[in-house]
């Protein structure tokens, strides 16, 4: 393949994560993304079929109805002229390390926000990832045909919640009932819907008015003609004017509004979303003698990372998956590269995706792309590949766990068989696995973003090492990694200091007080971060 044809390929390629707090709309968003691409002919099956299971994923489950091809981490279709990845980042109870490393293969992030429920949580967290590694975020206000808060105050939550400048590029007219339609602030026209029968299952009709027309004729209701102008005038004066360079260095967010329940909105956020989204960006590396380079995409070596390692997903295969994210070159089957740990080479000749719940075979990709290779124990999350190992990709960040455990076999006899389990997960990251610190011979603590984690643990356990664990919860709830000498840092009796597997020191607590209180006792050298990069 000639250099201009990959350059072509990582052109047309956009890959990004949705980052929202549960039930902002990331789901019927996603789906609304499959309908206006054409993949699917009528949308609303997601919701219907969310009520029957909750036994897999909202994915697993649009695979399965609509036959949309899936890596279970990643969806690709194309969207007009683009050629769209999304990335799954699992909410609700599946919310792990996962959700926060998929993050970290992807190129941009699209926040959606409940205009209601304004910044939540989980949506702040996912942020700070996407800030820590300066991934573009673009941001879409959602459920504008419900009653909501004022566009102004989200704007204004937004920039204060989040540190983040947000620039409107469409301005909504109306909200609830009267939500008719969006301005678009760079060309003065309003963008009306013309309201369907078939209530967002299917595209709405976008018809564009000038504003000056739209405001002398009946487009706007009359009541709320004056206020949409007075806001409209605040923001055109007020507001972050547009940055592209500010949007790709992840310190400046586009605004949309919308509704992904009615469409209202949807198809004028992808088409910009398609027109802003950054193609695949050179990724920070070190080389074979430690140097800093960057992997730029369309280096004609192939490179990629593994950004999660999924085991035992389906009965029927018995084995782990390894997704890789291409950074630069083409992958194809059966190419031969090696593991940046590792002196053997290893060959990628199952490569796959899913589809309808089978796996098919994947040839080719590009930079930008996931592929999930049926793991040969060779792979461990964080890991480089490349066709010569030379490459090493900067570390996967590190994550605080919101619940932590203390895991001992419920057979002493079993003993040796749980060491060896629990070194093999530790060695996958697929859970934090610690050491109290200073006490190496105790049981060792467990901890994670997620619960489901452990079921995952303690299942594999079972299966793979035929241990049967008993588990004690403990009552941590929060965890901050220490930067300091730990051998001197005081802290209150209610926490409890941890060692990982790289000898990273983090504080396990409980409530604010306990953290701003460990800080007080030791001198301003110490801090506490959630994240480590
Ligand atoms: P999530 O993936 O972010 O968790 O959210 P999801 O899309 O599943 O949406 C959560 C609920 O919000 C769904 O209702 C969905 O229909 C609704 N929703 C999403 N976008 C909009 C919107 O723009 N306007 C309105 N009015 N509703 C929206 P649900 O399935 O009925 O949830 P549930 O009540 O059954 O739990």
């Amino acid at each position: 393949m000639s250099s201009q044809q990959l350059r072509k390929e990582i052109e047309r390629r956009r890959t990004f994560a949705i980052i929202s707090h549960p039930d902002a709309g990331k789901t019927t968003l996603t789906e609304k993304l499959l309908l206006y691409a054409g993949m699917i002919r009528t949308a609303g099956m997601v919701h219907a079929r969310k009520t029957q299971s909750h036994t897999s994923s909202d994915w697993m489950k649009m695979e399965q109805e609509r036959g949309i091809s899936i890596t279970a981490s990643a969806m690709q279709f194309e969207y007009k002229d683009v050629i769209i990845n999304v990335l799954d980042t699992p909410g609700h109870q599946d919310f792990s390390e996962d959700t926060y490393r998929t993050l970290t293969a992807a190129d941009c992030a699209v926040m959606v926000i409940d205009a209601a429920s304004g910044v939540e949580n989980q949506t702040r967290k996912l942020f700070q990832v996407c800030r820590m590694r300066g991934i573009p975020i673009l941001t879409f206000i959602n459920k504008m045909d419900l009653p909501g808060r004022e566009p102004l105050d989200l704007i204004t939550e937004v920039e204060e919640v989040l540190g983040i400048q947000a620039s409107p590029l469409h301005w909504p007219v109306g909200s609830g009932e009267d939500f008719v339609g969006v301005v678009e602030l760079a060309t003065n026209e309003v963008l009306v819907f013309e309201p369907a029968a078939q209530k967002g299952s299917k595209p709405v009709e976008v018809r564009r008015v000038p504003i000056k027309e739209a405001l002398e004729g009946d487009v706007i209701p009359d009541h709320i003609k004056s206020k949409f102008e007075e806001d409209l005038e605040l923001i055109r004066e007020a507001g972050n004017p547009f940055d592209y360079d500010l949007f790709l260095a992840g310190e400046l967010t586009p605004v949309f509004f919308g509704s992904a329940l009615t469409n209202f909105g949807v198809e004028p956020f992808f088409d910009s979303f398609a027109e802003l989204a950054p193609m695949p960006r050179p990724r920070e590396a070190t080389d074979a003698g430690g140097e800093a380079i960057k992997v730029m995409p369309d280096d004609e070596t192939f490179s990629a990372f593994v950004f999660k390692v999924q085991a035992n997903m389906d009965l029927r295969h018995r084995d782990s998956m390894a997704y890789l994210r291409v950074c630069s070159g083409r992958f194809q089957r059966d190419i031969s590269v090696k593991n940046s740990r590792m002196d053997k080479p290893v060959r990628l000749s199952r490569s796959h995706n899913m589809f309808g719940g089978e796996r098919t075979t994947l040839e080719v990709a590009y930079p930008g792309d996931i592929v999930g290779v049926v793991n040969p124990g060779a792979f461990v999350i964080g890991d480089s590949i490349s066709e010569k190992g030379e490459i090493e990709f900067k570390p996967l960040p590190k994550f605080p766990p919101e619940v932590v455990a203390r895991l001992r076999p419920k057979d002493v006899m079993k003993r040796k068989a749980f060491e060896k389990g629990m070194k093999q997960f530790r060695a996958e990251g697929a859970v934090l696995i610690l050491d109290a610190y200073k006490q190496p011979q105790s049981e060792p603590l467990v901890a994670a973003v997620g619960p489901l984690q452990f079921e995952v643990l303690k299942f594999r356990l079972e299966t793979e090492y035929n241990v049967t664990t008993e588990m004690e919860i403990l009552p941590y709830t929060r965890g901050a990694w220490l930067i300091g000498d730990p051998e001197k840092f005081q802290t209150p009796s209610s926490v409890l200091l941890a060692v990982d597997a790289t000898d990273q020191v983090i504080m396990l607590y409980t409530r604010d007080w306990e953290r701003n209180h460990a800080l007080e006792l030791n001198d301003d050298s110490y801090q506490l971060k959630d994240f480590i990069e």
